[in-house]
């Protein structure tokens, strides 16, 4: 069986092919019939342990759009409720016959804990994991600027704010140095990683020295949910060092683009003016997102191939 868990595991070759098949997908939305037969007979459930509004809407209408039967799970409401692991999950959905499981969980690792534990035969996609991983949203991201810039070798990307907490940021870190990016995070100290030196990009705690540098800036949610103990920086602090509002906007490259993956906590990593305002790619990465997963589980799900590897 094939699998998305991670960013780490997409070749250039494999991010390319998602990459170039995710146009594809996306020119088919502007047909009048956006439907294709490609899934028609197989069945994708989404298994949502957290809440999500983007990445759950955009698999599901991923896997419509390529016809295949959708089941959705949000563990509120479920029997998870009354105290069911997740073996017992997995081994419901694989009694009602999933060819692939669309997986997010808060706990980091229970992606890979459903695709090798043999509770499914299913193909298993991670749609965030913890503070892990998000490959799906780093392919969309990469999508996103490869349209806007080209070829992504030697553009330089900072990925500012919670690096901490932000699966978003280690898969974008791993996927765009795989396609040649040059990628530097910024953050406050109290908000940076252990052990990041492993993932072989470039740190600042200054963000008025990297934005004139940079072809894409991509700001993070700052996650309080995520944080025991409080908020440090304060929430006005936070806003004034790592903040991106209209005068920072000003010292940005004419071509330069502004992300986030959502959801925005406007005032806070964002101001307003600056997510509404024409340097903003926000709701295109949401747009994009559904021509993505639909190139994901078309990759995974239309190949006949059944060696256990990623895409
Ligand atoms: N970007 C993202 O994962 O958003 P959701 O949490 O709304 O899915």
């Amino acid at each position: 069986k094939r699998h998305l868990l991670s960013a780490a595991d997409l070749s250039r070759t494999d991010a390319e092919l998602v990459l170039e098949t995710a146009a594809e997908m996306l020119a088919l939305a502007d047909r009048p019939i956006k439907k294709l037969p490609a899934l028609r007979g197989r069945t994708v459930v989404n298994l949502f342990f957290e809440d999500s509004t983007r990445t759950r809407i955009s698999f599901e209408a991923a896997a419509k759009r390529l016809s295949a039967d959708v089941i959705n799970f949000a563990a509120k409401g479920s029997s998870i409720s009354k105290g069911e692991s997740l073996k017992d999950t997995a081994l419901t959905l694989e009694a009602m016959g999933a060819d692939a499981v669309v997986i997010r969980h808060g706990a980091s690792g229970a992606p890979h804990r459903l695709a090798h534990s043999g509770w499914v035969h299913s193909s298993v996609v991670n749609a965030g994991d913890g503070t892990h991983e998000h490959p799906t949203q780093a392919l969309l991201d990469a999508f996103t600027m490869w349209r806007h810039l080209g070829n992504l070798d030697g553009r330089r990307v900072a990925i500012v704010g919670d690096v901490l907490h932000s699966r978003v940021a280690r898969s974008n870190a791993l996927l765009l140095q795989t396609l040649g990016a040059e990628v530097t995070l910024v953050s406050p100290p109290t908000l940076v990683p252990v052990g990041v030196e492993a993932w072989g990009v470039e740190t600042s705690y200054d963000l008025d020295a990297v934005l004139p540098k940079a072809d894409v800036v991509m700001m993070l949610r700052v996650q309080r949910e995520r944080m025991q103990g409080g908020f440090f920086p304060t929430p006005r602090e936070y806003s004034r060092r790592y903040g991106l509002d209209a005068r920072r906007m000003a010292t940005l490259q004419d071509h330069t683009i502004v992300m986030h993956p959502g959801p925005m906590v406007r005032g806070m990593e964002i101001t307003a003016d600056v997510a509404d305002s024409d340097r903003s790619v926000i709701v295109e990465q949401v747009t994009n997102g559904v021509a993505v997963r639909m190139a994901v589980l078309y990759l995974l799900l239309s190949s006949d191939s059944q060696e256990d590897t990623s895409l």
